[in-house]
């Protein structure tokens, strides 16, 4: 069995989920008008999930909630995992995908642009989805796939021989179901943000089976190495949100092109003039331009950057209050710190301190 860093796999005791959780479920149906992505509510609403309760899942997605509760359960996990990575990843950032987990309105309507912190956000929840059942696969929570059979015997890779031992992650299940389940609402729209969500999505997925990595242990005399023990498995979850987030920063402009005597826009080209190249699919593609995020305005989902941290000896970085507060300037607040230090054991027997104290200034936006 595998251990996996800050990644606690958790199951919520059975029975009291649904009293808790009918409420919430109602207050979202009454106040979620159109709801675009709404099988993240699978990981807000935690373990349980009842999947004709949850808000505009489509037929398909319906389906598979109930074909496959245990994965449901996974999928929520990783939800949790992704909304806390996008918001580690954002930290220092105007938008800091802080709105994901308390507001899902106002996520939705970030999601109803096409701007480039929406292809962010799909690729990666698309990755965590298949994450989080690979994940599980390989801890023997799901009935329907396991650790990758094909992977046993003798191998090699550029150390030499090594067997195969140990428990190798299998992503292809995960990608197939996430191909599936979070692929069917696009694939039911074919308008060019439909396509946009698909690049986004299946970018995310590849470039996690990408990352996937030989993890192997020596075995020998004293450390030498005389024979090895490998098996294949996923990166950090943490590395996958650094690579998106460099993905996010080189993200492709593109805009539909409709193929003649058709409708609908049937794919993205990069938006330059006389270019016709279509984008790389480990590219993040986006159609609009972001807002600034400076001011709050429900219409692009921006929360604004009032009341926001900032250090204001950083010029030029997102994180300063520069840029952070959009030039409107900052506020001050002064705190002191006291404690004790420089302490001092006297035999026999107590211990004499001083007290240090120090002054903090913290800066938020105005
Ligand atoms: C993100 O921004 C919101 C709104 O400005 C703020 O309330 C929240 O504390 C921020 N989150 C983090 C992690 O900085
Ligand atoms: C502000 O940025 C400087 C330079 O990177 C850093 O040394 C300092 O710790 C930061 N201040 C805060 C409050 O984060």
């Amino acid at each position: 069995m595998r251990e996996f860093d800050g990644v606690v796999s958790r199951r919520e005791p059975s029975g009291s989920v649904h009293r808790i959780y009918l409420p919430f479920i109602l207050l979202l149906l009454i106040f979620t008008p159109r709801v675009d992505s709404s099988w993240w509510y699978i990981g807000a609403l935690g373990a349980r999930v009842i999947c004709d309760n949850i808000p505009g899942l489509v037929n398909k997605q319906r389906q598979l909630c109930q074909r496959h509760p245990d994965l449901m359960q996974s999928i929520g996990e990783g939800a949790k995992e992704w909304i806390r990575e996008c918001q580690h990843q954002f930290r220092h950032h105007r938008w800091n995908c802080s709105t994901l987990e308390r507001d899902h309105t106002v996520f939705g309507r970030v999601m109803l642009r096409s701007s480039r912190e929406a292809a962010f956000v799909y690729a990666i929840s698309s990755a965590g989805v298949v994450y989080a059942i690979t994940r599980a696969c390989s801890q023997g929570e799901l009935k329907i796939c396991g650790c990758d059979t094909n992977r046993r015997g003798r191998a090699s890779d550029e150390e030499g021989d090594f067997d195969w031992g140990g428990c190798s992650d299998n992503i292809n299940y995960g990608i197939k179901f996430a191909k599936a389940f979070v692929d069917a609402r696009e694939r039911m729209v074919k308008d060019a943000r439909a396509l946009m969500n698909l690049h986004n999505n299946r970018c995310g997925r590849m470039v996690l089976e990408r990352n996937m990595r030989l993890e192997c242990k020596c075995h020998g005399v004293s450390g030498s190495c005389t024979t090895r023990t490998c098996w294949m498995t996923l990166p950090k979850f943490r590395e996958l949100g650094f690579i998106l987030k460099d993905k996010y920063s080189h993200a492709i402009h593109v805009e539909p092109v409709k193929a003649t005597r058709h409708k609908r826009p049937t794919f993205l080209k990069v938006k330059k003039p006389y270019s016709y190249r279509k984008p790389m699919d480990t590219d993040l593609v986006y159609i609009e331009k972001s807002p600034n995020y400076c001011e709050a305005d429900p219409v692009t989902g921006s929360v604004g950057t009032q009341g926001r941290v900032c250090n204001k000896t950083l010029l030029h970085h997102p994180n300063g209050c520069d840029l952070m507060c959009c030039g409107r300037g900052y506020n001050t607040h002064q705190y002191s710190r006291v404690w004790q230090c420089n302490c001092k054991f006297f035999w026999c027997c107590y211990v004499r301190c001083n007290t240090c104290s120090e002054r903090t200034e913290v800066y938020t936006c105005k």
